[in-house]
């Protein structure tokens, strides 16, 4: 498929297309922060519980698993794509689960990454397991790198310490609001409803959990890439935090929810600019 502009305005540019056709178009060392969320490869017939009832763990055709090594030549793939736009002193945060996280760590190393953290998004909330053969699943993996062992990147551990209650952010995330909760660890909800309300994607991530990732790794003004863009959670983020946005998707369906979560999100801020100050 040829890449296509799908929006643009100020601050977003939203391509229609494979992310790697896409990515050798854009400049060199041009990307402060890449966030990507791409397949899980867990989509192959399994089960799962939602609201008490067995359903498919099936979250569409882009989700299937290719073969170990076939996922492994994509992720190696794209992860290069992502090494060559983003600056020197640039960052990379990739989540995933077992089924691709082990790849995507061994192809960052093999590309020469620098695994700067593994973060646990801990979910209390987690479907039971139906098969009662395993522990139930309850976090996802997101792994932190720079773009080489000589990068300075950029942690703002001021603001994450500020956030934290004065104490060092931990690498531990809950998405369960806990009273009493320790501030270092990061208390992440699930997507609501309201976040949800241009239509749903399967695999949506929560906007706090993407401002929270944009706000210890970049600055007002910096530019963000998601290669992986779905539903456009991290371009919400990146808008709401000041920063410019580019996203990447091959699902028509998906880019126009990003298309109507974007414009709201840049309507909010242009009309009300201080917001950004306030959520920081
Ligand atoms: C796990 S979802 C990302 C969800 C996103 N983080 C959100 O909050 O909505 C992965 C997305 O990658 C897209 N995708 C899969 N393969 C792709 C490819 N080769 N190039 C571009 N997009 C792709 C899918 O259409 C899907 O929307």
């Amino acid at each position: 498929m040829v890449a296509r502009v799908f929006y643009k305005s100020n601050t977003v540019t939203l391509y229609e297309g494979d992310c790697l056709d896409v990515l050798p178009s854009l400049s060199e060392r041009s990307i402060d922060v890449i966030f990507a969320d791409p397949p899980y490869n867990l989509s192959n017939g399994g089960i799962t519980c939602h609201a008490g009832r067995m359903v498919s763990v099936d979250k569409g055709e882009w989700d299937k698993s290719k073969g170990t090594e076939a996922d492994h030549a994509f992720t190696t793939e794209w992860l290069k794509a992502c090494r060559r736009v983003l600056k020197d002193d640039g960052t990379i945060w990739v989540s995933g689960t077992l089924h691709n996280i082990y790849s995507i760590g061994f192809a960052m190393q093999q590309l020469g990454y620098k695994l700067l953290n593994e973060i646990c998004w801990f979910k209390p909330n987690a479907s039971p397991n139906l098969s009662c053969r395993y522990f139930t699943h309850s976090h996802e993996t997101v792994i932190w790198a720079a773009k080489s062992k000589e990068s300075k990147h950029k942690f703002n551990y001021q603001l994450m310490k500020q956030i934290a209650g004065g104490k060092q952010m931990r690498s531990l995330w809950m998405d369960i609001e806990v009273e009493d909760q320790p501030q270092d660890i990061w208390s992440i909800i699930t997507p609501s409803r309201e976040e949800k309300k241009y239509g749903k994607h399967p695999t949506q991530k929560p906007i706090a959990l993407l401002e929270r990732i944009i706000l210890a790794s970049s600055d007002p003004g910096d530019a963000i890439l998601d290669p992986f863009t779905g539903s456009s959670t991290t371009g919400v983020a990146a808008i709401r935090q000041g920063r410019s946005f580019i996203g990447i998707d091959n699902d028509v369906g998906f880019l126009e929810v990003s298309v109507n979560r974007l414009k709201e999100e840049e309507e909010n801020i242009r009309t009300n600019p201080r917001l950004i100050a306030k959520l920081t």
